[in-house]
């Protein structure tokens, strides 16, 4: 029995984000230069689109590049960028095909025009899908968001559109990136490392987090379905009681 095969696919996340990380320590431990580990990374991206469609996820998140990345050797953030570009535009047809929907989140200004173009116009092509939705956080720090929510719910005040007993969690929530989407349910971080590295901070609150050793350009279907495995064993409470969920999930079944 392989491992999807014991999914329980009506407890399958809604949501999943990944910090796909291990990219440089892949490429060095095989006396290959970084962007070696960048280019094999694109390799994972793919895979994990495909088993995130192929299992009818809703949601897929991959943090692909940080504001703090901008403070890399120029070489290399050139060749991310590069990368980027010509990613995207190889793979928009395949997005389409299969019914995904890219959408993009962070710093877009930062990007070099090109890169933002060639977003801009994959986002506009996938934008009637109906299938996966797809989200790159790019050039994206959960800090810069927040900042950036909090001078837009300010302007609104001045301008005298919201008043501040207006803010609630939902009216909040609208005001970030991510004001379309759920919160993600599982978050992963591959290569080892056991932090967030300011990934949606705000809507992190509650997701089940998995963190793996493996580093990114050997992250496999196997190894998404290892952790979506893991995160079916987990008892999720929202600060209530593990007995009142059990009770909740008896009256539901
Ligand atoms: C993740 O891999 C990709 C990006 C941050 C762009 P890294 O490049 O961080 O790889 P390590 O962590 O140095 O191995
Ligand atoms: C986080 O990885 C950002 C991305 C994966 C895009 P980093 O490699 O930049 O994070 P730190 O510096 O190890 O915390
Ligand atoms: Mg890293």
């Amino acid at each position: 029995m392989s491992l999807k095969d014991k999914l329980d696919l009506q407890r399958l996340p809604r949501h999943i984000a990944i910090i796909m990380d291990g990219n440089g320590r892949w490429a060095k431990e095989k006396g290959q230069d970084r962007l070696y580990g960048h280019h094999e990374g694109v390799e994972s991206v793919r895979t994990i689109v495909e088993a995130c469609a192929e299992l009818g996820i809703g949601y897929l998140t991959l943090y692909a590049f940080s504001t703090e990345n901008w403070d890399r050797p120029v070489y290399e953030v050139n060749g991310i960028m590069e990368l980027l570009v010509n990613t995207i535009r190889k793979e928009v047809n395949t997005l389409t095909k299969n019914n995904i929907r890219l959408h993009v989140i962070g710093d877009m200004n930062m990007l070099p025009p090109q890169a933002q173009r060639e977003m801009e116009e994959a986002v506009s092509i996938t934008s009637a899908n109906t299938g996966l939705n797809l989200v790159m956080a790019l050039s994206y720090s959960a800090r810069w968001e927040i900042v950036n929510a909090a001078r837009k719910v300010a302007e609104d005040v001045t301008a005298g559109k919201l008043k501040p007993t207006d803010i609630t969690q939902d009216v909040w929530q609208q005001y970030l990136c991510t004001a379309a989407l759920p919160d993600p349910e599982l978050m992963i971080r591959t290569s080892g490392e056991c932090r967030i590295s300011n990934f949606l901070l705000y809507q992190l609150a509650y997701a089940e987090l998995y963190f793996t050793d493996t580093r990114w350009p050997d992250f496999r279907k196997e190894n998404l379905y290892e952790a979506i495995l893991n995160y079916q064993t987990r008892e999720r409470r929202f600060g209530k009681t593990s007995e009142q969920i059990q009770q909740n999930e008896e009256i539901i079944s």
